[in-house]
């Protein structure tokens, strides 16, 4: 803000700096209470409360902070009249650390710095598959047909196996693939390049063989890597895409970046990639000693959907949650709905704190009202899964999908 006085000026900048100090916070709160600014004095009581939910100093000063009469009185009261909800949302925006890093991919060609990589790369990943929430089948199959091998040049030597290739997640959206895929480059201690393959193709027209290309001059250069190519449906034959000519010629820099991954110059870069469509994706790249081992990734198990809840619910003040009903009554909902379902409960207790002008805590309530609301995503997934399943699963390459369809009655 510029037209800060100097010194809920130098507050802000202190409190930017330490975002999880809650009794500086407090004090920006109470000057610009002070000031007559409540809206801003709610928002920083408000990121106080999320850091130390229980603190009686940052409820009452919550509480003072909304009961303000609001500056505009022409306005007819309204219940939320006083607090400017977006200018809140804002404000914490700023205040609280983005809760996942995503890795940005230059997606508007301009770039200004010659020689440097163009292909953000992430330094070593921090997550490891412990956590990754239950799933076990998938970490067995990922120790299996990836990890083991990897880690065991003597067995693999033993048994022939080769490294080649890499390993396609796929499964309905929202369901892990990605934070999986980042998961196993921390177990390899390994850094992850993600890169969207619809942003490959749009990136520079006509360049895309070469985006390509660089891509894996970027692992090469920053191995151990792994190189994780999400959407690669995208570069599927039966997508209208295909009139995007030269396609045919990205598909064939990509096998044979994928047929020299067995090569010297290319010791510790890793491939995965993830669709959720691989019905889509171009056959020629699910060959033997390409992307050849798969892996279905489903909707969370109760015990990856109790790790999310918590996850989601770690910083915000709650009291009283049931979660293993709540996991009981999610079932079927994506990691993507869960994290929804948290976010409305939250803003539930929020705006009824506002409109009552009494602080309270999210419960059970809220979370379960949030839950009956949400549609589950993964469902209009499972009904073209289902075709496929039963129409298109030659050499069993579904077969996955095909048992849990069964067991969950929906084949
Ligand atoms: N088993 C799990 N344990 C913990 N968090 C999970 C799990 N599965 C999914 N998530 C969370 O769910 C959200 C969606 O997952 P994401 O990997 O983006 O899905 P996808 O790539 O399949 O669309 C992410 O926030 C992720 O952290
Ligand atoms: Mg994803």
């Amino acid at each position: 803000m510029l037209d800060d006085p100097p010194l809920i000026r130098s507050l802000r900048t202190a409190v930017a700096a330490a975002p999880a100090d809650v009794p500086l916070r407090l004090h920006l709160a109470q000057l610009l209470l002070e000031a007559g600014r409540s809206d801003e004095a709610v928002a920083e009581a408000a990121v106080a409360l999320q850091h130390a939910p229980g603190d009686a100093q940052a409820r009452d000063l919550m509480a003072r902070a909304m009961g303000t009469p609001p500056p505009s009185p022409a306005q007819p009261p309204r219940p939320q009249a006083g607090f400017d909800w977006k200018a809140a949302q804002e404000q914490v925006g700023d205040a609280v650390p983005p809760r996942f890093a995503e890795t940005p991919v230059r997606a508007d060609g301009q770039d200004d710095s010659a020689g440097a990589d163009v292909w953000d790369v992430e330094g070593p990943s921090t997550v490891r598959l412990a956590d990754v929430g239950g799933m076990q089948d998938v970490k067995d199959r990922l120790d299996a047909a990836f990890l083991t091998p990897l880690r065991n040049p003597e067995l693999r030597k033993l048994y022939g196996k080769s490294l080649r290739g890499g390993l396609l997640l796929y499964g309905p959206p929202g369901c892990g693939k990605t934070f999986i895929a980042r998961a196993v480059a921390g177990e390899l201690g390994a850094a992850f390049l993600s890169v969207s393959v619809n942003d490959v193709l749009d990136m520079w027209i006509g360049n895309s063989e070469r985006n390509m290309h660089e891509i894996f001059e970027t692992a090469r250069r920053q191995a151990p890597c792994v190189v994780f190519l999400d959407e690669l449906d995208a570069l599927g034959a039966k997508r209208s895409r295909t009139a995007h000519s030269g396609m045919r010629n990205v598909v064939n820099q990509l096998l044979s970046e994928l047929d020299g991954i067995d090569s010297a110059a290319n010791q510790g870069v890793f491939v995965l990639a993830a669709t959720n469509v691989p019905w889509d994706v171009d056959n020629a790249l699910r060959r033997p000693g390409r992307l050849d081992r798969t892996i279905l990734v489903l909707p969370p198990d109760g015990p990856a959907r109790e790790a999310i809840l918590r996850y989601h619910l770690r910083d915000r003040p709650i009291e009283n949650v049931d979660l293993s009903k709540l996991v009981k009554i999610t079932d079927g909902l994506s990691g993507a709905d869960l994290a929804h379902v948290c976010e409305a409960a939250a803003e539930r207790a929020l705006l009824d704190s506002v409109s009552t002008g009494t602080v309270r805590m999210i419960g059970m309530k809220d979370l379960l009202a949030a839950a009956n609301d949400v549609v589950p995503s993964a469902e209009p997934w499972f009904a073209s899964a289902r075709n496929v399943a039963m129409f298109a699963n030659e050499g069993g390459m579904y077969d996955d999908l095909v048992r849990y369809l069964k067991k969950r009655r929906k084949l």
